[in-house]
This record gives structure tokens, C-alpha cells and sequence, in this order.
């Protein structure tokens, strides 16, 4: 058995870009790996030090986010960065083996800082931060989208790095895993669903919310007519359902449809807001049995079964480091 390590920062409640891109491949990895999710709080931070005032009532949406959508606290160990000090202490003894180069040279950090146009030393050291909370629970494998890659592999070089300088095999290697899932368009047809970008549907949003999105979805701009043929490329609409139909069969007969003319855009839209419906609505119900003290005390749980195990590491590794 394997143990995987993945997790999400909270800034916000999770949308279904999160749901298709991590939480369906959680969902499999629950019941044959162990599974370790990171609410990563204390990243929150990197980009925005604002941010920190929303941090708690994020923690709990995420976290029911996470249940309800089915992840099982018997089987899966959720735990709260900030809290254990001892990945801060690790992350402390990695920056003195770390180059300020290395770092800048990694292509998401490259981007990343443009992008935020933020290079606090807390954003710069992000990835050691990242490693030390990978290594630390003996993580084999990391799920990841395409642009963290670069940082996983960054995280081999410095226990590399490390297990040199002390003749030790403290930790091991990780696989970043790409995920096999789609990227999720945003509603406005953008590449990337993004909360701050205004343009997600949430998982928590509910019926007349999500219709409301789906109405508001760019499909062709020369589709005028029912009877006019239309355009699949491009079509936000259709990049949905490729992704929320569950019939191939039926998708193809409605593209085909739909390009010869006579489909109408009130119809693809009705027919995709019934699919993710479909999705949400076991989510939103489960959502609502939901307490946030449950929420607060299933998280506790995990962090303090992370805190054990961290505890038990960095004493191995202080001892690596003074004798
Ligand atoms: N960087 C991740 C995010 O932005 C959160 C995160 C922090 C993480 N530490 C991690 C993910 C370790 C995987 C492994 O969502």
C-alpha cells in the first residue's frame, strides 16, 4: 500500500474544477492507498497575508466540501498545516541546503511571481515548505496538475540533497502522479475554473445558483437561429458536457445535432445544467447534515495523528543533524 499525499490550500470553498481535477481521484485512492489531504493553511499566506482573516471559516467549507462529496475520515487523514510546528522546524533546516537559484529557477515559481507579482520570501521558499510537508509522513506518491511537476522533482533534489550531506536515508523519493482527470473551463470559457477569477461553479452552490451559471455560458456566437448550425469548438457548453455527460452515445448525437442546426442553445444548457445537478445534488444533501464542530473535530483527529508521526521523525532527524 502506498501513501499518497495531497491536499489544497483554503482560500474559499471548493468548485467542481477541484471535484473532476482531485477529489474524484481522492475518492479511488481512499480505498486502497493511505491517503494524507493537507489543508495547507499556512500557504494561504504566500500570496495574500490579508487572506489569514478568512482562513478558519475556509478551513470548515473545505473540509465539508471534502466529506461531503464523499471522502471518509475513517479512511483518510485530514490535517491543518499551521498546527504542527514541526513541519515549520523541517522546512527551517531545508532552507540552509536550499540556493536562492534553484528555487528561481523552477518554471511554476517563474510564473507564479509574475502572475501574483508577489516575491515575499514566504511565496520564494514555498517549495521547501512543500517538501518538508511531503517527506515528513513518508509520502510515496504526490498527485499533481501538470505545473506542479517542477516542484515535486525540486523536492527530490533536496532530499537528495540532504540524505548526501548526512549519510543518511532519512527520506525517500516521490512520484508526482499526473492526474488523468480534465481541466475544468471556467464558465465564462477562460482555461483555468478559478474562484478568484469569478467564473466557478461551487459545490455548494445550489439548484437556481447553477442555472443561473449555465445560462450565462458563451456557446456560439453565430448560432442565432435554432435552425443555424453551430459551432462545437470553442463552445463552453459543450466543453461542459464532455465532461458531465454520462453518455458518449447520447453526446455524440447531440454534437452532431447541434452542428447541423436545428438544437437549440436553451436546450444543450437545460440539458447540462440536469448533469451537473445530477453531481451536486447527493453533495448538497450530505453538505446539509453537516455540522461545522464535526467538521473542526475530524480535522483535529488527523492533526494530531500527523503531529505523532511528525514528532517521531524530527527526532530522528535532529539527531541526523547534531549528533
Ligand atoms: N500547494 C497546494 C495548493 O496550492 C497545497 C499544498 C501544500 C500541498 N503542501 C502540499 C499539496 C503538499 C500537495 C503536497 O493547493
Amino acid at each position: 500500500m502506498k501513501t499518497i499525499l495531497t491536499g489544497d490550500r483554503p482560500t474559499g470553498a471548493l468548485h467542481l474544477g477541484h471535484y473532476v481535477g482531485s477529489i474524484i481521484q481522492r475518492l479511488k485512492y481512499q480505498n486502497d492507498h493511505k491517503l494524507y489531504v493537507i489543508v495547507a493553511d499556512t500557504q494561504v499566506l504566500n500570496n495574500d497575508t490579508a487572506k489569514g482573516k478568512n482562513v478558519n471559516s475556509n478551513i470548515v467549507e473545505v473540509m465539508k466540501d471534502y466529506i461531503s462529496c464523499g471522502l471518509d475520515p475513517t479512511k483518510v487523514t485530514f490535517f491543518q498545516q499551521s498546527k504542527i510546528l514541526e513541519l515549520f522546524e523541517l522546512y527551517t533546516y531545508f532552507t540552509n541546503i536550499v540556493s536562492l537559484s534553484s528555487i528561481l529557477r523552477i518554471p511554476t515559481i517563474k510564473a507564479e511571481k509574475e502572475m501574483y507579482g508577489s516575491s515575499n520570501m514566504g511565496f520564494l521558499n514555498y517549495p521547501i515548505s512543500q517538501a518538508a510537508d511531503i517527506v515528513m509522513f513518508g509520502t510515496d506518491i504526490v498527485p499533481v496538475g501538470i505545473d506542479q511537476v517542477p516542484v515535486v522533482e525540486f523536492t527530490n533534489d533536496l532530499i537528495q540533497k540532504f540524505n548526501h550531506l548526512y549519510s543518511v536515508i532519512m527520506f525517500k523519493n516521490v512520484v508526482p502522479e499526473l492526474s488523468s482527470c480534465p481541466k475544468l473551463v471556467g464558465i465564462d470559457g477562460n482555461t483555468k475554473m478559478s474562484k478568484s477569477l469569478g467564473n466557478a461553479i461551487l459545490l455548494s452552490d445550489n439548484e437556481t445558483i447553477v442555472k443561473k451559471k449555465v445560462r450565462s455560458m458563451y456557446t456560439d456566437s453565430g448560432h442565432l437561429r435554432i435552425s443555424d448550425p453551430g459551432k462545437i469548438e470553442g463552445n463552453v457548453v459543450f466543453s461542459f458536457l464532455d465532461i458531465f455527460h454520462d453518455s458518449t452515445e447520447e453526446l455524440k448525437e447531440l454534437k452532431e445535432h447541434y452542428s447541423r442546426g436545428g438544437l437549440g442553445d436553451s436546450t444543450i444548457k437545460s440539458i447540462l445544467e440536469q448533469k451537473i445537478n445530477n453531481v451536486l445534488e447527493p453533495i448538497r444533501c450530505k453538505r446539509n447534515t453537516l455540522s461545522n464542530d464535526d467538521m473542526l473535530d475530524i480535522l483535529a483527529t488527523g492533526t494530531n495523528k500527523c503531529k505523532q508521526i511528525a514528532s517521531d521523525k524530527m527526532q530522528e532527524v535532529r539527531s541526523v543533524i547534531f549528533g
